[in-house]
This record gives C-alpha cells, sequence and structure tokens, in this order.
C-alpha cells in the first residue's frame, strides 16, 4: 500500500538491520505514554520499548482495538472478527508483524474471489449464481469494465499502479498531486456519473455498481465520500486478495503485546509490553493536560489522568484514539494542538459498520442441490437490508459461521437500534428470500453476536472516510508528527491510528502512522534516526503530502 500521498516505503524502513533510530542512553527507561491499546499503540509501543524506552499503554476496554474477536460462548473455539477481518497482501508493514509474530493466516473468502467456492449477486428480485466469475452474465462484465475505463481515463489508473509498483516515487508524486485538488472536491458518485465510461454505459449500470462495486463488493455507501479515498483503495490493491488471521485478527494485538524482541535497547531479555505492563495496561484516560514543568524540545511536560484518578507525566504522549474522542471521551486541554487541527479533529468523518454472524451446525452451504447442482448458500450480494453475506468454513468436522450482513453508513444505521435477535430476523428473512429451499434456521446453534461500532463509546465509528473538502483536514492530522516547526506550546503530543492515515479502515494506515509517532517521539527525544535507515519523517518534504 504504498500511498500515493506519501509513498514512503514502510515495508524496506522495517526490514533494515540498522533498526528505526535511538535515543541516548541516558534516556534508557524514561516513561512514553500511549493511549490505546489497538493495533496503532502497540506497534508505536513495541518499537518504543526496542529503543530502550518505556511505553506506558493506556485501554479503555479490551487490547486490540478494532482487531476484536469474539468467540462463541456455546462452542469458544469457534470466533468471529468484529472490525478487521480481512487483510490485503499488499499491506507489506502489516505483515512485517504478521510474519514477525508468527500468525498463520487464510484466503479470505470475499465475492467472486479465487478462494470462494460460489457467489450469489441478487439485485431487484434477479439472482444470478457464479462459480467462476468469467461466467457472470454480461451486463456485469460491462458494469466492471466501465468502472476500468472510468480510472484509465479519468485517472491515470495504469500508470499509477506501474508507478507503485516500481517504487517510483516522483511519478507516483506527479500523477498525484495533479489530480489532487480537483478530485478532492469531486464525491465518489459525481466521480462516477461524470465519467465517460458510465455515461454511456447509463444509470443501470451505475447502479449495479454501487450494488456489486469492486474488491471486496458494493462500495455504494461511500458513494458521498471524496474519490480521493477511493482511488488511493484501488491503486495500491487495498480492496483485493485478502487474507484472514488464522484464530482471528486479535491473534496480532495480542501476539504485540506477549512477544518479547530478539534485539532491545536496554531492557533484558524476556521483556515484552506484557512484562513491562505486569500483564495488564493502565486504565481509561480521562483527561490530558499541560503542566508548566519544563520537558524535552523546549516543550512543558503533558499530564495523563485515568477515570480512576491515577496521575502521572511524561515528556511525550502518543493518542492513537479515533480523534474525535479527543473531544468527547477525554477532557484534552485544548492548547495542545492549533486550532487548525482542532477543526481537522472534529470535521473527521466517521463510517458506521455493523456485522452480525451466527454459528451453524457445519458449513452445510458447500452441499449441491441434486437439481441445479448448486451449492445450497453462496457468498451473497444483494440490494436488500442484509446487502453482503460471508460463509465462514472451520473445516468439515467444526461448527461453521455465517456473517449474515456486513453493512456501512446508511445501511448500519439501519440495525443500530435493533437487537441481536431482531437483526438476526431481518437478515434471515432477505436470506429466505434468495434461498427460498433451504432451511438456514435448522442448521443455527447458540446465539448471534452482533456489533455496531458508532455505538461504542470508545470508538464511535467503525472507520473515517473523508468527504469532498476533506483533504487539508487530514493532510495537517497526518503531516502532525513532524513537528520540528511547530510551535513550542503543540509540541510532544502525536496523533497514530488508521484515521490518522490515508487509508482509514485498514490496518496498514494503523501500523505506519504507529511508526510515524515512534519517529516523532525519537526526535522530540533528542534521538535520532539509524543514518543508513532514515526515518518517515526524514521525507515528508521531498515526497510528503502536498499542502492545498
Ligand atoms: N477495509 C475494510 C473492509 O475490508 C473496510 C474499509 C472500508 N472503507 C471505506 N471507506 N468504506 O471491510
Amino acid at each position: 500500500m504504498l500511498n500515493p500521498d506519501f509513498p514512503f516505503s514502510y515495508d524496506h524502513y522495517l526490514a533494515n538491520d540498522a533498526g528505526l533510530g535511538s535515543v541516548p542512553e541516558s534516556l534508557y527507561g524514561t516513561e512514553v505514554a500511549v493511549i490505546g491499546a489497538g493495533l496503532s499503540g502497540l506497534v508505536t509501543a513495541y518499537e518504543l520499548m526496542k529503543l530502550g524506552l518505556k511505553p506506558v499503554v493506556y485501554e479503555a476496554d479490551q487490547i486490540g482495538g478494532r482487531l476484536r474477536t469474539a468467540s462463541f460462548a456455546a462452542a469458544p473455539q469457534i470466533t468471529c472478527d468484529l472490525g478487521g477481518m480481512r487483510f490485503p497482501v499488499s499491506s507489506k508493514a502489516l505483515y512485517h508483524y504478521i510474519e514477525l509474530l508468527g500468525l498463520d493466516t487464510y484466503d479470505f473468502p470475499n465475492p467472486l474471489a479465487e478462494p470462494t467456492d460460489s457467489t450469489v449477486i441478487e439485485l431487484k428480485g434477479q439472482k444470478i449464481y457464479v462459480e467462476d466469475p468469467a461466467d457472470l452474465p454480461v451486463f456485469y462484465q460491462e458494469v466492471a469494465d466501465a468502472w476500468k475505463q472510468a480510472l484509465r481515463e479519468d485517472a491515470h489508473f495504469e500508470q499509477m499502479q506501474q508507478a507503485i509498483r516500481d517504487r517510483d516515487t516522483h511519478t507516483i508524486k506527479a500523477l498525484w498531486d495533479s489530480m489532487l485538488e480537483e478530485f478532492d472536491e469531486e464525491s465518489f458518485y459525481g466521480f462516477i456519473a461524470n465519467s465517460k465510461a458510465f455515461k454511456q454505459a447509463g444509470f443501470e449500470h451505475r447502479e449495479a455498481f454501487g450494488q456489486v462495486g469492486f474488491g471486496s463488493g458494493g462500495w455504494d455507501t461511500d458513494f458521498p465520500n471524496s474519490i480521493l479515498e477511493i482511488l488511493r483503495v484501488v491503486y495500491t490493491d487495498a480492496d483485493d486478495y485478502h487474507r484472514g488471521i488464522t484464530g482471528g485478527a486479535a491473534k496480532l494485538p495480542e501476539a504485540l503485546w506477549n512477544h518479547a524482541p530478539e534485539k532491545m535497547a536496554h531492557w533484558p531479555a524476556g521483556t515484552s509490553l506484557s512484562t513491562l505492563h505486569v500483564g495488564a495496561p493502565r486504565g481509561a484516560v480521562a483527561k490530558v493536560y499541560r503542566t508548566s514543568n519544563p520537558g524535552f524540545n523546549g516543550a512543558n511536560t503533558i499530564e495523563v489522568t485515568e477515570r480512576f484518578g491515577r496521575t502521572q507525566e511524561f515528556g511525550a504522549v502518543v493518542s492513537t484514539v479515533q480523534s474525535w474522542l479527543l473531544s468527547t471521551g477525554i477532557d484534552t486541554d485544548e492548547d495542545l494542538f492549533a486550532p487548525e487541527l482542532w477543526t481537522a479533529i472534529e470535521r473527521s468523518h466517521y463510517m458506521q459498520s455493523s456485522k452480525t454472524f451466527v454459528m451453524v451446525d457445519r458449513p452445510f452451504w458447500k452441499d449441491r442441490d441434486p437439481v441445479t447442482g448448486q451449492h445450497l448458500m453462496s457468498m451473497t450480494l444483494t440490494d436488500r437490508l442484509s446487502r453482503a453475506t460471508y460463509l465462514l468454513d472451520n473445516g468439515e468436522d467444526q461448527p461453521a459461521v455465517i456473517l449474515l450482513s456486513y453493512t456501512w453508513n446508511d445501511d448500519a444505521l439501519k440495525w443500530l437500534s435493533l437487537s441481536a435477535e431482531r437483526r438476526m430476523e431481518l437478515m434471515l428473512h432477505s436470506l429466505e428470500k434468495i434461498y427460498p429451499g433451504v432451511d438456514i434456521r435448522s442448521h443455527i446453534v447458540g446465539q448471534p453476536i452482533t456489533v455496531s461500532w458508532e455505538s461504542d463509546p470508545n470508538f464511535m465509528g467503525a472507520f473515517k472516510a473523508n468527504l469532498p473538502g476533506h483533504y487539508r483536514y487530514q493532510q495537517r492530522l497526518y503531516t502532525h508528527f513532524d513537528q520540528q516547526a511547530m510551535a513550542a506550546e503543540h509540541r510532544g503530543i502525536f496523533l497514530a491510528g488508521d484515521d490518522v492515515s490515508w487509508t482509514a479502515g485498514w490496518a496498514e494506515g494503523a501500523v505506519t502512522t504507529g511508526l510515524n509517532a515512534l519517529w516523532g517521539v525519537v526526535q522530540h527525544l533528542g534521538g535520532a534516526d539509524a543514518q543508513a535507515n532514515p526515518g518517515p519523517g526524514a521525507f515528508l518534504a521531498e515526497i510528503g503530502p502536498k499542502a492545498l
């Protein structure tokens, strides 16, 4: 996911034996606050620890953030991923950690993808069944072609993908900067409707594109967002070639928390984030305020207060929470950020997202109908309430899982007020219309599991997605880790998390912004990059996101 806004090769940076920098020995053991034990916070903390610093991780709820895996009470070995569940192989910084920690992955069964036995598309009551995408009716081929053509003609698609493959940063930047200003203010839907390709193809094609989309499926709930958000995804193959983490996505944050790195400054062998915290992170953060005590880099220290009262002072603080929480969930000293940064924080747009899972006795959908020869049920895309249904197989000798519905935005909002039970009923109603002969209910065991991220006060939304005109806000948030030119009163607090990245809703952005924050903290404390491995901040001026 070499991102066009900042095509820095984080994977090479991570793989370089020279390491991610150092701090003076006199600072070994210095405590740095990390708010949030999601992927971004844990990557930051893990790397801070490797440099000999002492991360102090605060967590309001569960370790793992939106890499949250739930388990069915009736069969705890059977799990479901409530947040991130499928990770594009182009996320090379993410896979650096997946491999380092020895986690297994599997092909994720997306619509029409290679590992998916069969896919059903049901729109306007018309049902299509395919095992091989090549067998899709001409109409759907035309829809896919129109999208390809629009990208080619209006967004330099081939050239951009080639430049990304070649890591040709200058071409990437030149192409991107030529589109940035205009496309920042163009919505995804505007881009489609204004393209020659879709104008010629007609409304029905645009409508079907919204339902079936690209990569993992229907993207019409993103229609109001800036087209820049979508281009970033398709250029970097972020919605293709997905893999899941065996045993659940939460294995990754758990492993980061428990892993004792081989090469570490200062800390004895066997030290892990878990041992540094004696097994549990600190509690929820209630308050973050500047003190009047001098700290590092000309800035005063920052005080972090927990909900149950404990206060501690730090020279540097990394906040990885969804940025809205800085004004809603945490009492944050207004003077910590410049007013323009507050604007960027407050104008953030979060997508809602909901999932409902049921456990079934076995992967019965693989059986074939004796008359039609088709699988009893397929990965399903529909314009009904449920929108997307995924079939998750744990092998013939284990119960299986159906993700009855995974939705975004308006489609997720429809579920928000409903109980798990009621959600399941409505979803089954949709599926029974699509698969009239199949008795899905008779296979269901245990209780349904559901989530609406927007109803969780520690998240308030599933993932960010910039609306038209939001580029400037994202640019501010993203580049905030380079504090060289910043007023002293604003230094020392760093933001990370996928919502600070250019690809919110992808774990890669959590990892890479965590590394940015690490870089910022090291500079702030008076440390430096390894000479042979300059970090992200060293490249911002050259290939960083252009200010508009
Ligand atoms: N990556 C997430 C998934 O695979 C969803 C992120 C979608 N982002 C968006 N703007 N809609 O489901």
